[in-house]
């Protein structure tokens, strides 16, 4: 998913690091995880990961790449939809999906992108041009209400279990992510459709990672779920670096991740935000931000910790460095880093580069206990 500070790109650093220093797999806190990129590849890498972040659309993608342990294999879902047998039994979608790597996880993608009829729910009714928006094209919108609403049902059936219902609602959103009309971030659509908003919505869901029995997911704030973790190995910090709130930069992921069943969400303005502002981030003011690093270091109960951060960050390096020295059982911080581009909403269309698109990405490492 494109996403402000998505750590994809950064994990081969992060993990050197990691075995620079000998950390040993154990257990460890993503505490603001985002994309659950961290997590997922911490995971793999044979740790056990408690991963937390405050808004519903991440709590979504860490169920998928975090917590769920095998492909399921989908059995009450084949035994209960009578029109999924019937797509099975067609020899185009069959082929279609040995052409996607088969599987069960392809056979039901398949399904969802391309044999359910689409139809007219909240996202078509806000996020399309007949709302006054233009996020997704009414098609795209009406699949991506087909899909949210089927497997609102297919849960409340019984038909699929959580494991199956987070793995293809991550897919959904990142689907979905691939064909919005924006600039990266949801802060503002664009006003011609761009070719990838053009493309029709296709789920294609990432295989669930193998890893030590146990992970966890958690929508919360991350000093609450340190304190609730107890003892650990590893604390890793990746909060945002500005001023700019999630909550109004990813807010149709958020509904699209929430859903609209128990109530419709309220929302106002040009870009259709949430009215409600009950997740804005701390981490976020530069009022606030010192404050809330120093209660999470004094929440969480982890022997190292590893802080991602970069150079233009609202938090100096100086104030950083103090305080996870104060932190630190020897007093001692080490400072890792290396450049790379910045993520650009924009995109650079004529392929230029240029010097203000590098940023440094720090990594700080110290010993709590
Ligand atoms: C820089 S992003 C993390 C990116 C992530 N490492 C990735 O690779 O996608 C910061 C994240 O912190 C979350 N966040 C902000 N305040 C938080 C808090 N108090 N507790 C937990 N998560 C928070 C935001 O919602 C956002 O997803």
């Amino acid at each position: 998913m494109r996403y402000i500070g998505n750590k994809t790109r950064l994990l081969p650093f992060i993990l050197r690091v990691t075995d620079q220093l000998g950390l040993a797999p154990g257990i460890a806190h993503d505490a603001f995880s985002g994309t659950a990129s961290v997590g997922r590849a911490l995971k793999e890498r044979g740790w056990r990961v408690a991963s937390s972040d405050l808004m519903t659309y991440s709590y979504v993608l860490q169920r998928a790449y975090v917590v769920a342990q095998r492909v399921p294999s989908f059995a009450d879902l084949r035994a209960g939809d009578a029109d999924l047998r019937s797509a099975l039994r067609s020899s185009t979608f069959r082929k279609t999906v040995s052409a996607n790597g088969g599987g069960t996880l392809a056979v039901v993608a398949e399904y969802l992108s391309r044999w359910i009829e689409p139809e007219r729910g909240f996202i078509a009714e806000h996020y399309a041009p007949a709302g006054g928006r233009m996020y997704f094209t009414e098609e795209n919108a009406e699949r991506i209400d087909a899909i949210r609403q089927r497997l609102h049902d297919w849960r409340a059936e019984g038909l699929i279990g959580e494991d199956a219902f987070y793995l293809l609602l991550a897919a959904l959103l990142e689907g979905a992510d691939r064909v919005a009309n924006t600039a990266g971030v949801y802060a503002a659509y664009i006003k011609r459709w761009q070719s990838n908003a053009r493309r029709p919505l296709a789920l294609a869901p990432l295989a669930p990672v193998r890893g030590p029995r146990g992970s966890t997911a958690h929508q919360d704030d991350a000093a609450r779920v340190a304190r609730a973790l107890g003892p650990i190995d590893l604390l890793y910090l990746d909060p945002p670096y500005n001023n700019r709130q999630y909550a109004g930069y990813y807010h149709v992921p958020e509904i699209i991740a929430r859903g609209w069943f128990d109530g419709r969400p309220a929302i106002t303005g040009k870009t259709g935000l949430l009215v409600e502002r009950t997740q804005r981030s701390t981490w976020c003011s530069p009022r606030q931000v010192e404050r809330s690093l120093v209660e999470l270091l004094s929440a969480t109960g982890a022997r190292h910790v590893l802080v991602s951060y970069n150079s233009e960050g609202i938090l100096s390096e100086s104030v950083l460095r103090a305080t996870l020295a104060r932190f630190a059982v020897d007093g001692r911080v080490r400072r890792f880093w290396r450049t790379y581009r910045r993520y650009r909403a924009d995109g650079d269309q004529s392929g230029r580069t240029y010097r203000e698109g590098e940023l440094r990405e720090l990594l700080f490492h110290a010993r709590l206990a």
